[in-house]
């Protein structure tokens, strides 16, 4: 069954190969259990170095257990030069082939995450940060949950995707049905993307269409309102009705106008002016109404909060005044909840706390508790009807992505809003959200925090030059990504918005991992504001 041994000299592994053993003998090594296997290595061992096995049994056992012993060092040595190697590989390839989004790959410092934790990540060197940007505002739960990995594995052990071009699969039912019960009053209609701009572009579309499709039909309804420095998604749709200039003002060309009123969110970053009252932000919304009337299709916002413009909160009333005033001129309303969406705000959707029932509801980052791309885009029976007739009517959606709907990341989602419920994940937030603000108002009392701004578990600190006046520094000094990277060396990842310090940490986190984010903020924001001009 074992190839001979040559008569001239002891044959070592490399002089078998595959072709000198006979079917047989193949066929008899595969069927041996485990324990064969390692008897017969022993036996071919033994017979190529018999001196290993010379002496008494003791001997015998010491001698091996010796060898295991350097063994095991060389491998650790082995196994840890290997794992150096493997990182600086990888550093070199981050620099060399991955393209960063928001990233001037040019000044670009790698840092490789290789595990989670809950709220923490663990780098390649085995260094631990708290998650402070929630891994750009989707992490929910946590990172590497239980419940989240196992509905993950069960669900990739049935199949991992089917597509939803005019096919279903039973975990993404289950998912739209549970959308649609946590949702606002009114929308039923769930439409599956990959991301939050998908989300975004597939309302757009709608809402177009829509009008086109409507009884009776008002095709010159071709345009969109948006609100200031609003951000929803970088393609082509998402930016014509963002209005973050230095994200969108290159691409204006290619995408479409949307008409903009003012936000009475955060300050004018242009002038740096106070932000318009109340009244007069809703004023601007329905002279823009008037004054278009006949030519809007909808009007898109995000719900109390403008996030990437620099975390601007909305005084109260204003969501509930402009849905009112959309009633009121037959405009639709789309709400673009991917950033506030599943309890950011301190309720699963920020729309609830002004009983706010949208046309359009964008949903996407925390849709799956931050495990995988999805989105989804809900709607009204209303909008959905008006896309009902023949193939011939020519009344569908063209319109898809092809992950849309993805069972994979339906059971997370699914499992993620059990989480909500069994573990009671809304009622813990009043307590973290005051752990926050508590933390928020001690940084803003630093020499160089100018304002702070919160919503639920998020805040936003200004970093300026000066103090008294409110003077920003210049922009070029880059003080809100040096406050950032330098929180780093304090065992925390946060992300800017431009000079502005984000704090936006999964719902999950502890209280007393808050203190040790915030802890390293302040040390982040300190080491950048140190000093007169950092420029590199
Ligand atoms: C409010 C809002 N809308 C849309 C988007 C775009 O989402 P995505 O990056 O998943 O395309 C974002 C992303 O930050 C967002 O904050």
């Amino acid at each position: 069954m074992i190839p001979e041994k040559s008569p001239e000299r002891t044959r070592r592994p490399e002089d078998y190969n595959v072709e000198m053993l006979s079917k047989e003998t193949l066929e008899t090594y595969r069927r041996m259990t485990p324990g064969e296997r390692l008897a017969l290595a022993l036996r071919m061992t033994q017979e190529n170095i018999p001196a290993l096995f010379e002496g008494t049994p003791e001997e015998v056992d010491r001698r091996f257990e010796m060898l295991a012993r350097e063994n095991d060092e060389r491998n650790q040595n082995m196994l840890a030069a290997f794992a150096r190697c493997q990182k600086n590989l990888r550093l070199q390839w981050d620099r060399e082939h991955v393209w960063h989004a928001f990233t001037q790959m040019q000044d670009y410092e790698p840092l490789l995450i290789d595990r989670g934790e809950g709220c923490w990540l663990i780098d390649a060197d085995g260094r631990r940060y708290l998650d402070g940007s929630a891994s750009m505002w989707c992490n929910v739960h946590g990172h590497r949950h239980p419940r989240l990995d196992a509905a993950l594995t069960a669900q990739a052990g049935k199949v991992a995707h089917t597509t939803n071009l005019g096919l279903s699969n039973s975990t993404t039912v289950e998912f739209a049905r549970r959308l649609v019960e946590i949702a606002p009053a009114g929308l039923e209609k769930v439409f599956f993307s990959g991301d939050g701009s998908s989300a975004i572009e597939a309302a757009l579309k709608m809402a177009f269409q829509y009008w086109r499709q409507a009884a009776p039909p008002q095709p010159a309804r071709t345009r969109f309102v948006a609100i200031g420095e609003a951000y929803h998604g970088d393609t082509l749709g998402a930016i014509g009705v963002g209005g973050v200039d230095r994200f969108t003002s290159l691409f204006q060309p290619l995408t479409f106008e949307a008409i903009r009123v003012p936000s009475p969110g955060g300050p004018c970053p242009a002038t740096g002016s106070p932000p318009p009252s109340l009244a007069d932000a809703l004023g601007a919304v329905e002279q823009a109404f008037i004054t278009h009337t006949g030519t809007i299709a909808a009007l898109v916002m995000e719900p109390l909060v403008q996030m990437a413009a620099g975390i601007y909160v909305h005084p109260p009333g204003f969501l509930r005044g402009v849905a009112d005033l959309c009633r009121k001129h037959d405009v639709l309303l789309i709400l673009d909840e991917v950033a506030t969406g599943f309890g950011r705000t301190g309720t699963m959707f920020a729309c609830e706390q002004e009983a706010v029932s949208p046309d359009f509801l964008c949903l996407a980052k925390g849709l799956t508790a931050g495990y995988l791309p999805m989105a989804a885009t809900l709607t009204t029976a209303r909008v959905w009807n008006a896309f009902l007739g023949t193939h011939a009517d020519q009344r569908t959606f063209f319109h898809g992505h092809t992950y849309g709907g993805n069972p994979l990341a339906a059971a997370v989602g699914l499992e993620s809003l059990a989480i909500f419920r069994d573990d009671r994940v809304l009622d813990a937030l009043p307590a973290k959200i005051a752990r926050l603000r508590e933390h928020g108002e001690r940084l803003a009392r630093l020499d160089h925090v100018g304002a702070l701004r919160q919503c639920g578990l998020v805040v936003g600190l200004d970093l300026v030059a000066d103090r008294a006046t409110g003077q920003g520094y210049p922009w070029q000094e880059r003080r809100g990504a040096r406050a950032c990277l330098a929180a780093r060396k304090h065992g925390a990842i946060l992300r800017q918005l431009g000079d502005t310090v984000v704090i936006m940490p999964p719902l999950s986190i502890a209280l007393d991992e808050l203190d040790l984010l915030a802890a390293a903020a302040e040390a982040g924001i300190r080491d950048a504001t140190a000093s007169g001009s950092p420029i590199a």
